[in-house]
């Protein structure tokens, strides 16, 4: 088991805080389930994952937005579901399987659903599409066969200031029958 400590960013003195209190024995380390592998993990209960994964873990290809649960761009996989990793507590990612973008061509889904992306070319910038994909897959997962309205349902919280949305549909569509669409309008 890797054990992982923070070292930087707005949480250093909590951190810190955090640190002292562990050492004396009073605050156990987090132990987290991400993409398969344990990781123990020096960090407050209340830090919010996606500082736990990209600042301690080295994990990323996750992204931070907006900070308030807005945008999409930090969606991640809890026990298969898609979380904003901005505003959920670490404590609340205890006991369940967490996956991230670097984990997700472990099933033979996500990786249908990353090479329907690549097929279709759907980023742009790329800065959204990791929370884009995650919604995607976690779609998928659920509903194999999605009607326009499910997707439009599903992705409706993944933000694109580039606009890839028509591609990011038939990117969807692609990885869920196979067939090439080629979109419409290209963004
Ligand atoms: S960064 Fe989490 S939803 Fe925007
Ligand atoms: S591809 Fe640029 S924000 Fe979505």
């Amino acid at each position: 088991m890797t054990v992982l400590r923070c070292g930087h960013g707005p949480w250093r003195f909590l951190q810190r805080v955090a640190s002292a209190y562990w050492s004396a024995g009073e605050i156990p380390m987090i132990v987290l389930s991400i993409n398969g592998q344990d990781a123990q993990v020096d960090a407050p209960d209340d830090m919010p994952l996606l500082w736990v994964l990209r600042d301690i873990v080295g994990l990323n290809g996750t992204k931070f937005g907006c900070g308030m649960a807005q945008c999409g761009a930090c969606t991640v996989h809890l026990d298969g579901q898609p979380v904003r990793s901005c505003v959920l507590p670490v404590a609340g990612a205890v006991g369940k399987k967490i996956t991230t973008i670097e984990g997700l061509s472990a099933t033979e889904l996500g990786k249908r659903v990353q090479q329907a992306w690549l097929g279709i070319e759907v980023a742009q910038c790329g800065y959204c599409q990791t929370g884009q994909i995650m919604s995607a897959a976690a779609l998928l997962a659920q509903k194999p066969s999605p009607t326009d309205e499910d997707i439009d349902a599903a992705m409706s919280g993944n933000l694109c200031r580039c606009g890839t949305y028509v591609r990011i549909r038939a990117a969807i569509k692609q990885a869920a029958t196979g067939q090439i669409t080629v979109p419409q309008t290209v963004a």
